[in-house]
């Protein structure tokens, strides 16, 4: 069946940057004729480059591609000081705190408490040019202010979303080898105060050696252990800085941040992103897929923590010169019509967010939208899972009042920036569908030798050419960077990143997501590992085996399901509620089973290997249609059936 087909609002499109598909394709066509040359023009037209660069890619040490060699900015200027002629008394960043306090940011106001922070951390820390620093935030303005000090001198942050552990915090912190962590006392959510520095503490009384100070913000008065010597009052210090803090001249390919994903094996990898190209595609996919003009106010709901906070609250609005909002809370308190509200309140006009989030709001107030003025609204974006067509029809009808278009972006932590997304002022979308790859990036859906896959066949969504917001290492560790991104599939003889998921090409040429590949799961648009998962099960002493897969979840998008074999006995509530404390205090508390099932034995092939696609079908409470026979022991497949039954 034909999918239905909704066009861009004419009236947006007359000013939309890229205005119909004839744009899209004069852009694309040119990326497509001369890749490079397409590149120089967006980098010359957007980068301030304090010294020019002397080679757009370099490819000679593929897959450590280098771009805009030998150029030279600071992301800060980017983002700040070079708005500061026309745009000082502009609002950067408007916060709404989870009880309703409002603050506008100027970029002038910005700029000194940015030069501030980076006076107190080169100064009083020692913080030089390459040095790690690690962020547990929550999301106030000063989380902001510390990724930009950072940007300033050169430091490399590294942010740990609040919600992780300590345990994680702490894996994290020693990786990085970070020097020093800043955070805050606590913050509020639902309208009560949480602590973050008592998880620090927890970290560092666990390890994090290499740790000398932890800078603490004021938020909420939770009180902590103060440790004399290391924690430091950032409130208490700040103002004696001098708000004129010069910035490092950086390098195109100096690594800008380190951001924690996780993968299909082992711990966590720190994702690292360069300077120059992150920095470009952030604000160019921000005027591209966001169409953010004039006076905008532009609403990404996603924490600092995750890329999308990273690129879509920080970094791409500000180098975009634009309005962002911050919001510490969450959008369904005091109730339900907590996100329109602000919407109405504050005029925003373009609005980002999860699918898990729009089936929570169309769950809670399917009408709740109307009762505001939701007029000021252009653009609506989603990311992180695919959309249902009935969460999508609601944010397209009810939310967008059928005036908006809906951009479906679909990108990852190693990419930077959006891959795959409609461009509001010129796509015409059908509904569940990421559509095309954006003008300069060229995506393939293909076999792991290369041969393209035929229309309606699910393949492995490529990335054929390198682009300037990649990966560039995982940090400390090539050989992982190699064999996790370049590792599984080639074209024409040369290994092409392949992205984790799989994508299908429609008879229109437009891409749909299917999903990840590999054993990674999405439970409310967080990603985590089923090897991490498992590893921390398996702390559990009465546990003699465990899988862990991915169910699908109505909210939650997919939801925790784990297998476990137990030395002796039988499962109980003694052992569910340890391993759910397991998974709390080793990953957060972002990582909660929704079904535990003790089970005789798990399905293995005769060399060991676990058949976890047998057990995600079981899971899904499907019919098996994959071939049994190979297992060591077929009749297992069956009694695992029985037990998830029950
Ligand atoms: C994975 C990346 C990119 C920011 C948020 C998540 C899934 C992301 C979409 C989308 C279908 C999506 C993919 C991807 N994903 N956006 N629009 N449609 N799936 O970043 O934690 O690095 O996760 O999220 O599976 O690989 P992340």
């Amino acid at each position: 069946m034909k999918k239905q087909i909704f066009n861009p609002n004419p009236e947006f499109a007359k000013d939309a940057r890229v205005g119909s598909m004839d744009a899209y394709w004069e852009l694309q066509n040119r990326a497509i004729e001369d890749y490079e040359g397409f590149w120089k023009d967006f980098a010359d037209e957007k980068i301030d480059w304090l010294a020019p660069y002397d080679k757009v890619l370099d490819e000679s040490n593929a897959p450590f591609y280098e771009w805009f060699t030998n150029g030279k900015l600071n992301v800060s200027n980017q983002c700040i000081d070079r708005h500061l002629a026309d745009k000082a008394d502009k609002t950067a960043i408007l916060f709404e705190g989870d009880r309703g306090d409002v603050e506008k940011i100027t970029y002038a106001q910005l700029s000194q408490r940015v030069n501030k922070m980076a006076n107190l951390l080169k100064n009083k820390f020692g913080v030089k040019k390459g040095d790690r620093v690690v962020l547990y935030m929550p999301m106030i303005p000063e989380s902001a202010y510390a990724m930009l000090a950072c940007t300033r001198i050169g430091a490399i942050h590294s942010i740990v979303f609040g919600g992780f552990s300590a345990e994680a915090l702490k894996d994290r912190i020693e990786d990085a080898e970070a020097k020093i962590v800043i955070t805050a006392d606590g913050a509020y959510r639902k309208g009560k105060p949480y602590m973050l520095k008592g998880v620090v503490d927890n970290a560092l009384s666990q390890g994090g050696a290499c740790v000398d100070s932890v800078l603490v913000v004021k938020r909420n008065n939770e009180a902590t252990e103060w440790v004399e010597g290391r924690d430091h009052s950032y409130n208490d210090l700040i103002d004696a800085e001098s708000d004129v803090c010069p910035f490092e001249l950086m390098d195109s390919e100096d690594p800008l941040f380190l951001l924690y994903t996780s993968g299909s094996t082992g711990k966590p990898k720190g994702v690292q992103h360069n300077t120059a190209g992150y920095i470009l595609w952030a604000q160019m996919t921000m005027e591209w897929v966001f169409d953010v003009q004039g006076d905008d106010l532009f609403w990404c709901t996603a924490d600092i923590g995750w890329i999308t906070g990273h690129t879509y609250i920080v970094y791409g609005p500000l180098a975009a010169g634009t309005t962002t909002l911050m919001f510490e809370g969450v959008p369904t308190y005091p109730n339900a019509g907590r996100a329109w509200k602000m919407v109405q309140d504050h005029k925003v006009t373009q609005f980002y967010t999860a699918p898990t989030a729009i089936r929570v709001l169309y769950k809670m107030g399917e009408n709740e939208p109307k009762k505001y003025d939701l007029s000021s609204l252009k653009v609506l974006g989603t990311v992180g899972e695919p959309i249902d067509p009935p969460a999508w029809k609601w944010y397209y009808e009810t939310v967008g009042n059928s005036n908006c278009s809906i951009v479906d972006t679909w990108w990852q932590t190693e990419t930077g920036g959006h891959i795959i997304s409609p461009l509001p002022g010129a796509t015409p979308i059908k509904a569940g569908c990421a559509t095309f790859a954006l003008p300069g990036i060229m995506t393939e859906i293909i076999d792991p030798d290369g041969t393209p896959k035929e229309i309606g066949e699910t393949g492995l969504l490529c990335i054929t050419k390198p682009w300037p917001s990649m990966i560039r290492n995982v940090w400390g560790d090539e050989a992982r960077y190699k064999k996790a991104y370049f590792g599984d599939a080639v074209k024409d003889g040369k290994p092409v990143y392949f992205s984790g998921d799989g994508a299908v090409l429609d008879e229109d040429g437009y891409i749909t997501i299917t999903g990840r590949m590999d054993d990674v799961i999405n439970v409310s648009g967080h990603r985590m590992g089923t090897a991490e998962i498992e590893a921390a099960v398996n702390k559990d002493d009465s546990v003699a085996e465990v899988a862990v897969v991915g169910r699908p979840h109505e909210i939650k998008g997919e939801s925790i399901f784990i297998y476990i074999v137990l030395k002796d006995g039988h499962i109980n509530d003694d052992i569910k509620s340890h391993i759910n404390a397991l998974l709390s205090s080793e990953i957060g508390n972002i990582a909660k089973a929704d079904d535990i099932i003790e089970v005789p034995g798990l399905p293995k092939t005769r060399s060991g290997k676990i058949m976890r696609r047998i057990l995600r079908t079981i899971a899904k409470g499907e019919a098996i249609t994959q071939d049994t026979s190979t297992l060591e022991d077929p009749s297992v497949v069956g009694q695992i059936e029985a037990c998830v039954k029950g």
